[in-house]
């Protein structure tokens, strides 16, 4: 006897999860815009399905009722994001749906933004449409995790992705660390970057390891753009991500950078930011000034001083530890998180929503830290406190930009 999943019945729930799904296997190429999916199902039939795939082009549900055709009339439309409701380029989908005379319409989640949160289910609600929201709702808020978080706090959202070793050391006391993962742990991390608009780096894992930092699939995948720290440009300049053309490189410096070290790397296409006049790179700063530029999340990769730095500053959202069963030793191999560390056990930080799982003999956790108030520093830019900040420009602009554009 062979025991499986249960076969899923026909019912709602199974036409948001197709939705769900539709939405999820455009993660990682609709830039800084949400993913969103959509089925149209009437008289038993599922007449329309769409998703958003990219920035710029039709919304789920249009390409949804494109497909429907005038099946739309009186049918019921189960949609992952709450429908926009304001002009931009094209008329909003809550218009188009008024328009097509749905019936119905299934919301797994409302918009994050606070400025249009509810006003697309109001509107739909205004003109006859029975709505019902919050259908597989934490599904659909875990799917667009890193939208919300760049929508609602201005910042990229940051995957923080490492391999070590059981004893926690991503190399040996010598610098070595290839290969501490195996083959499958590592495709999987280029399915991570794929997924992500953005990879960052320490300045050090450059010097030691020299990485592409592409994505590399069996199938045409997209590059993220990538990222180094690098306080006082040490990074060398016959380095890969400098010279190789593969993919935009932004070198992420202070004050301290000579015009002269930025000419160089100009010279190559190298983007160069400052970011404060502190002896190292504001983090803070980076990744506010990183979402400035549309970027709305970002794959930490290393090495352990950046991770560390990265935590105790709370930037932080997510943790993805592959754990190869290998024991190294040594004093000097560096460790995962390098930070200063807490005094007291009860102050450690800790990783909620906990999940687990294999690749080959590697364990994959994977979780998402829970920071005390107060934790992490107020930035040079005389900003305080990280997990309120404000609607920013990019939550206004999704009203005209992320929802507006057809
Ligand atoms: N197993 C893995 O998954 C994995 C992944 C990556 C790396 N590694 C290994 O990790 C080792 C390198 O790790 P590492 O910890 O020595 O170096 P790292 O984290 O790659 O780079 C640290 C450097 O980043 C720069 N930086 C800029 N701003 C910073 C800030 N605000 N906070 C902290 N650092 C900042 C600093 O140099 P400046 O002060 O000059 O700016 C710092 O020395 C290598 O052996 C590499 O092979 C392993
Ligand atoms: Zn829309």
């Amino acid at each position: 006897m062979t025991i499986t999943e249960r076969p899923p019945e026909l019912n709602g729930e199974s036409y948001m999860r197709l939705a769900l799904q539709l939405a999820e296997s455009a993660a990682g190429q609709t830039a800084s815009n949400p993913v969103v999916g959509c089925v149209i199902v009437k008289g038993g039939r599922i007449v329309g399905m769409g998703a958003h795939l990219q920035r710029g082009h039709h919304h789920a549900e249009v390409h949804a009722l494109l497909m429907a055709g005038s099946e739309a009339a009186g049918s019921t439309v189960y949609v992952t994001l709450e429908p926009c409701s304001h002009f931009g380029r094209t008329p909003p989908c809550c218009d188009r749906l008024i328009a097509e005379k749905v019936k119905k319409v299934v919301v797994a989640c409302l918009d994050p933004n606070p400025l249009v949160a509810g006003t697309g289910v109001e509107r739909l609600r205004a003109h006859g449409i029975e709505v019902e929201v919050g259908l597989l709702e934490e599904e659909a808020k875990r799917l667009n995790e890193r939208f919300f978080k760049y929508i609602v706090h201005g910042m990229p959202f940051v995957t923080l992705k490492t391999a070590c070793t059981l004893d926690g050391r991503i190399a040996t006391k010598t610098g070595d660390s290839k290969w501490i993962s195996n083959g499958e742990s590592r495709k999987y991390v280029h399915t991570l970057r794929h997924r992500h608009q953005a990879i960052m780096v320490g300045v050090d894992t450059i010097i030691a390891d020299d990485p592409q930092l592409t994505t590399r699939l069996d199938v045409p995948a997209l590059h993220p753009v990538r990222i180094v720290a690098d306080s006082k440009l040490r990074i060398p300049l016959d380095s890969r991500v400098v010279r190789d053309g593969e993919a935009k490189t932004i070198v992420l410096t202070t004050k301290q950078a000579s015009l002269e070290g930025i000419r160089r790397l100009n010279a190559y296409g190298v983007e160069v930011m400052r970011c404060g006049d502190g002896p190292q790179v504001d983090l803070r700063l980076a990744m506010r000034m990183l979402a400035e530029r549309e970027i709305s999340s970002v794959l930490l990769e290393g090495g352990g001083r950046l991770n560390g730095a990265m935590l105790e500053a709370g930037l932080v959202d997510r943790v993805v530890l592959f754990i190869a069963p290998k024991l190294v030793g040594g004093e000097k191999a560096p460790p995962a998180f390098n930070w200063a560390g807490v005094e007291r056990m009860k102050d450690a930080l800790k990783l909620e929503r906990l999940s687990v799982t294999t690749y080959g003999d590697d364990l994959c956790v994977t979780g998402y830290p829970v920071y005390p108030d107060g934790w992490g520093e107020p930035s040079s830019d005389g900003s305080a406190g990280k997990r309120e900040t404000p609607v920013t420009p990019a939550a206004k602009e999704e009203i005209s930009d992320v929802h507006g554009i057809g």
